[in-house]
């Protein structure tokens, strides 16, 4: 069983994400933290609260960084997740259930210290709240099971960036962060656009579950909504990509993905900013401060009828 904590920005497809880990018998989902990104720390927390309490789930949560390290905070993602995060599904104010009195950082700090080796850590949205940790304790870098992140893009087929040409949105959200994460000496496997837009829940997948997945399937019906809603009026699709559920289908099946290993960096300035980059051939050059870098594992292909037919079968 794969224990994990998973930091979230909730985010329709993290709602997915956090009911895929909930569901499926080889997680157990220990904590969800949350972050700023899809929607402000405070709805993003009290959605997360509120699926808590919708489903019962055994799960802390704790709240964590609400804006990012260093650059100007690029404000939530309204036009992609609706207003409080979930779409045209308002969570009303969780006052009952209370987040952990400790920041996001330190519940992840103090989590991992105390099941050295146990405890995988599941991004799923801007890095702040894991790099907050490595600053504070930089040990727990030796005391992680795995980092799996859904995060950048890699230029695989043609893929590059959703926010900007040259950047996806978890990464771009806090460039910093991810540079921090990505170069620290923890294992850490990357699930980014390159495999993420090449699954795909169609409108009628989605019909599918509202109507065999009883009440989690018509929830997911029901956020998705607003979801679809931009993807067809700003993308072209009807349908939406698998982002987030996609970092839990790699922590229950590894198989579904290709990876390929190489050290990653991330531009945090400039018109390419947010933008990640793996060195994965191994020519020498004469100024080259990659080889102190740890080799981190990109995901370059993914069998995606598979996947949809787990996320089904889970659901
Ligand atoms: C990522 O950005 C967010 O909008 C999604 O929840 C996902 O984590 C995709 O680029
Ligand atoms: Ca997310």
């Amino acid at each position: 069983i794969n224990k994990i904590i998973l930091d979230t920005d909730p985010g329709i497809d993290d709602a997915m994400a956090i009911l895929f880990a909930e569901a499926h018998s080889a997680i157990e989902l220990k904590a969800i933290t949350t972050v700023y990104g899809n929607a402000t720390i405070e709805n993003g927390t009290n959605n997360a609260l509120f699926l808590k309490k919708k489903y019962n789930f055994k799960a802390d949560v704790a709240q964590g960084a609400s804006q990012p390290l260093v650059r100007d905070p690029v404000g939530a993602t309204v036009v992609v997740h609706g207003e409080t995060g979930f779409g045209d599904v308002h969570a009303p104010q969780i006052t009952d259930l209370k987040a952990d009195p400790r920041p996001a950082f330190q519940y992840i700090i103090d989590a991992v210290k105390a099941e050295p080796g146990e405890i995988t850590l599941v991004a799923v949205g801007p890095l702040t709240n894991l790099a907050l940790a490595l600053e504070s304790a930089p040990e727990i870098a030796g005391l992680v099971k795995e980092v799996v992140v859904m995060g950048g893009a890699f230029g695989m087929n043609g893929h590059r960036g959703n926010v900007t040409p040259f950047a996806e949105a978890n990464i771009h959200d806090d460039p910093h962060a991810a540079d921090i994460v990505f170069t620290a000496s923890w294992p850490v496997v990357v699930i980014g656009l390159d495999v993420t837009e090449e699954s795909f829940f169609s409108k009628d997948y989605l019909d599918l579950l509202r109507d065999d997945a009883g009440e989690v399937g018509q929830f997911i019906w029901d956020i998705s909504r607003y979801y679809l809603d931009f993807y067809s009026k700003k993308v072209g699709l009807e349908g939406c990509h698998v982002h987030d559920p996609s970092a839990i289908a790699y922590v229950i099946d590894p198989t579904l993905f290709t990876l390929r290993e190489g050290p990653i960096r991330v531009v945090t300035d400039g018109p390419a900013e947010g933008l990640t980059i793996q060195k994965f051939d191994g020519r020498k050059h004469l100024h080259d401060d990659w080889e102190s870098k740890r080799a981190q594992q990109v995901g370059v292909a993914v069998r995606d009828e598979a996947l949809l037919k787990l996320y089904r079968d889970t659901i």
